[in-house]
């Protein structure tokens, strides 16, 4: 068993979290994260709604047995921070303010007895979520799925690592123990994986996601913001989202559209043009597998690679 802080906080049997990923993570993939030692967070994207969160949270509990984890958007709870309300209605053990300055909410998580952690991109980042009190700070690299940074996870981490007294967890390109051993070697409590469990039964979305991912290679992604401008995301320009190059990409990325065109041009329904958010570790993900063995074989892997004798 991997020991770390964030094992100890949490009395998880791995020092993995099942990242928070809106529209892929629901009650049925981070209770299975759950199930397999680590700690599952729910997606809850700006589009969700309380009773989403209700429903999802008692899946997650019934699944997990365990603690329940839930992951927000900070920029969306500064036009409206009701769904935090409804997060911590649930009793959470954990609640991750990811994406700008979580000072305003971080109180209200502790109040209701939750760790508030928050992923950051930049040195800067670390400041803003340090002052605001948060219990973890998560090193978010650029080759991770979803809206993440500019810099690299392990430059990011070691960064991060000399900068804070605040324990840090890694999140961006760790898809396999090696992965997992390389962060923990570094100095990590743990890690945040979001990738690496999209190919599982258990994940929610467009059901062409999970074989896009599997056909996908470590070099089939590209970070853009188009997907949001032709969905309505009014994400700060500053982070960008990494997805699965597909026919809209090849067509409209960097190609000066704006959003009204962006917007006529993409259909979720078509595998060839919707959006399928994923990490450079797209290329490890190779088959089908339920969460609960990825979580379970990254875990065993890396304890066995921290064992070796060098
Ligand atoms: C499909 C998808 C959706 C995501 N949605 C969110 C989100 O809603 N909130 C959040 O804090 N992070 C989100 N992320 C980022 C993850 O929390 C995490 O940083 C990332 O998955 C780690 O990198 P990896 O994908 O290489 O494992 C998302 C990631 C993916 C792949």
């Amino acid at each position: 068993m991997i020991d770390t802080r964030l094992t100890r906080e949490l009395e998880l049997a791995v020092p993995i979290l099942g990242a928070p990923m809106g529209g892929r993570a629901g009650g049925r993939l981070a209770g299975e994260v759950t199930r397999a030692g680590g700690l599952g967070l729910l997606g809850a994207a700006r589009y969700a709604t309380p009773d989403w969160v209700a429903e999802e949270a008692a899946i997650a509990r019934e699944i997990g047995g365990g603690p329940l984890g839930v992951g927000l958007m900070t920029w969306a709870l500064d036009a409206d921070d009701s769904l935090l309300d409804a997060v911590l209605a649930e009793d959470p053990s954990l609640v991750s303010l990811s994406f700008g300055d979580p000072a305003p909410y971080v109180e209200r998580v502790h109040a209701a007895g939750a760790l508030a952690i928050s992923q950051v991109n930049t040195l800067d980042d670390l400041r803003v979520v340090e002052r605001a009190g948060v219990d973890f700070v998560v090193a978010q690299g650029h080759e991770a799925g979803g809206h993440t940074g500019r810099i690299g996870t392990l430059p990011l981490l070691q960064e991060v690592l000399d900068a804070t007294s605040l324990p840090v967890l890694a999140a961006g390109g760790i898809g396999t123990g090696r992965g997992l051993a390389a962060v923990i070697a570094a100095g990590a409590e743990g890690a945040m994986i979001g990738t690496a469990l999209l190919a599982s039964p258990e994940t929610i979305g467009p059901e062409y996601a999970r074989g896009k991912l599997i056909e996908a290679g470590s070099a089939d992604t590209v970070y853009t913001s188009i997907f949001d401008r032709a969905r309505d995301q009014p994400w700060p320009a500053r982070w960008g989202g990494r997805a699965l190059a597909n026919e809209y990409t090849t067509m409209w990325h960097g190609q000066g559209a704006d959003n009204e065109t962006l917007s006529a041009a993409y259909d979720p329904e078509d595998p060839d043009l919707g959006v399928v958010y994923a990490g450079e570790v797209a290329g490890l993900v190779t088959s089908e597998r339920p969460a609960s063995e990825v979580v379970r074989v990254i875990a065993t892997d890396a304890e066995r690679l921290l064992r070796r004798p060098f």
